[in-house]
């Protein structure tokens, strides 16, 4: 009988993505995958390292491994995904408990990998990179949702944001060809998948090789070209993340104007609304640039939703200049904010830069900006009650067994009143209440669309 395999995944789609495409390997292979760490006879952890909080989480998670072994269950534990990729053999010196050290363009090789270290060789490793045959496909049972699928289209980061382990874990920009991404939509929709989120360090810096697939799409950049492409191919609802500001051409949201199955969001992080900061930050753009995207954005003729990322406590931010993070903050009127304390990480330019906004600082400047943004949110949200959107219901809600949950087209959690028979279907709801990070309502009908 083959091994069994049991993975756990941190931070952010990409990693669930490759996840995705570990367990088809894997599972292609002869493996069997567990949903539980307790009888696997291989622990993977899928790591993240953009901040020092989500790096000592999977430490935490090795560590706990040791009282399986004490129960007389002695797994290989591997580590996988951007600290893997980062921090490589050290590992091992690290955690003695670790069998394993596979980087972020090593997923393929996963099968053969586990099949060393289980046949005794000790502290394997592989950093490499992908391979010319690695394959993109993964099986739909292993897909975090039956309904919602990531789908790759660049992987990696050029940008080098002074403050960024990013490019240093994933690597250059590389894109995926059209054609490839194309033929992943069409089988994804055959498959019954009601939603793709299109997912890169930044969709919009998408540049193939070539434009195969793209010829009969127009558009000012490969990018909008892509997203008519897949407006093109019918499927339900089309989303995509993350947008880079100095990136953001005016085509996007002109295609997503022609094309109600591109979804009416766009996450577009600023990080700082202060010009001294973005320039330390290596951002590539003013305020004024950023503000101009916005303007773009709001301009369309559908209402876009529009979500954020800032860092508070950038190395030499002054409190003057965190003022203006919350101005611009008070001025785009996100509809949702991820607001991180800045983490030094090693390797990055800003890391040469003295950490120097204290931590009590740092959770004063949060919590300022949480308390804006929780108010600027509070009034758009509020602003849907009476209002009717389209909701992909998900499952049953967390917190009340006679709810349904899902998303709307404007990446709004949606709950309201309604029976497990529902799920994968796309229903009509309106609003009725608004809550802090979520909408309240009332199903009025489903959806039916017919996409040419
Ligand atoms: N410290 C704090 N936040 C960071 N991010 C990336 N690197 C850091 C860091 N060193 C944030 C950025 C990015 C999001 C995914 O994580 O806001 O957009
Ligand atoms: Fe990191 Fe900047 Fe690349 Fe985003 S664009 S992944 S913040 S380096």
């Amino acid at each position: 009988m083959g091994s069994s395999v049991y993975i756990e995944t941190f931070g952010c789609q990409m990693n669930v993505a490759d996840t995705e495409r570990a367990a088809t390997r894997l599972r292609e292979a002869g493996y069997s995958l567990e949903s539980s760490a307790e009888e696997a006879d291989v622990i993977l952890f899928n790591t993240c390292s953009v901040r020092a909080r989500a790096e000592q989480r999977v430490f935490t998670r090795v560590r706990d491994i040791r009282l399986l072994r004490r129960k007389g269950h002695a797994p290989l534990v591997g580590l996988m995904g951007c600290v893997a990729q980062l921090e490589g053999a050290s590992l091992f010196d690290q955690e003695q408990s670790v069998d394993l050290v596979v980087g972020t363009r090593a997923t393929d090789r996963l099968p053969e990998l586990i099949e060393r270290a289980l046949s005794g060789e000790e502290r394997t490793l592989d950093l490499g990179e992908r391979g010319e045959g690695d394959s993109w496909e993964v099986s739909p049972v292993e897909r975090h949702s039956p309904y919602v699928a990531f789908v790759p289209i660049i992987e990696g980061c050029n940008k080098f944001c002074s403050y960024c382990i990013v490019p240093f874990s994933r690597g250059r920009e590389r894109s995926r060809p059209a054609r490839e991404i194309i033929g992943d939509i069409l089988r994804l929709r055959a498959e019954g998948f009601r939603e793709v989120q299109l997912i890169g360090q930044n969709v919009n810096s998408y540049r193939p090789k070539g434009l195969d697939g793209l010829e009969n799409f127009a558009g000012a950049t490969p990018f909008s070209r892509l997203l008519r492409a897949m407006a093109a191919t019918g499927m339900e609802r089309v989303k995509f993340t993350t947008s880079f500001p100095r990136d953001f051409h005016a085509d996007i949201v002109a295609a997503l104007d022609e094309h109600e199955n591109l979804c009416n969001w766009v996450h577009l992080p600023v990080q700082s609304g202060n010009d001294r900061i973005l320039r330390a930050m290596r951002r590539g753009y003013k305020v004024l640039d950023y503000l101009r995207r916005v303007e773009e954005i709001k301009g369309a003729r559908r209402r876009l939703s529009l979500t954020s990322d800032i860092i508070v406590g950038f190395p030499g931010e002054s409190a003057e200049e965190f003022l203006d993070t919350m101005s611009l903050v008070e001025r785009c009127q996100y509809d949702g904010l991820y607001i991180f304390k800045y983490s030094e990480r090693k390797g990055t330019p800003a890391a040469a830069m003295a950490d120097d906004v204290s931590e009590e600082e740092k959770t004063a400047r949060f919590l300022a900006l949480e308390r804006l943004q929780r108010k600027v949110q509070g009034r758009i949200y509020q602003d849907y009650v009476g209002r009717e959107v389209e909701v992909l219901v998900e499952g049953e809600s967390a917190k009340s067994a006679a709810d349904m949950t899902g998303h709307s087209t404007c990446q709004k959690v949606v709950n309201f009143p309604g029976t497990a028979a529902l799920k994968g279907s796309t229903v009509r709801v309106r609003i009725t209440e608004a809550k802090t990070n979520s909408l309240y309502g009332e199903m009025v009908g489903s959806v039916a669309r017919s996409l040419k």
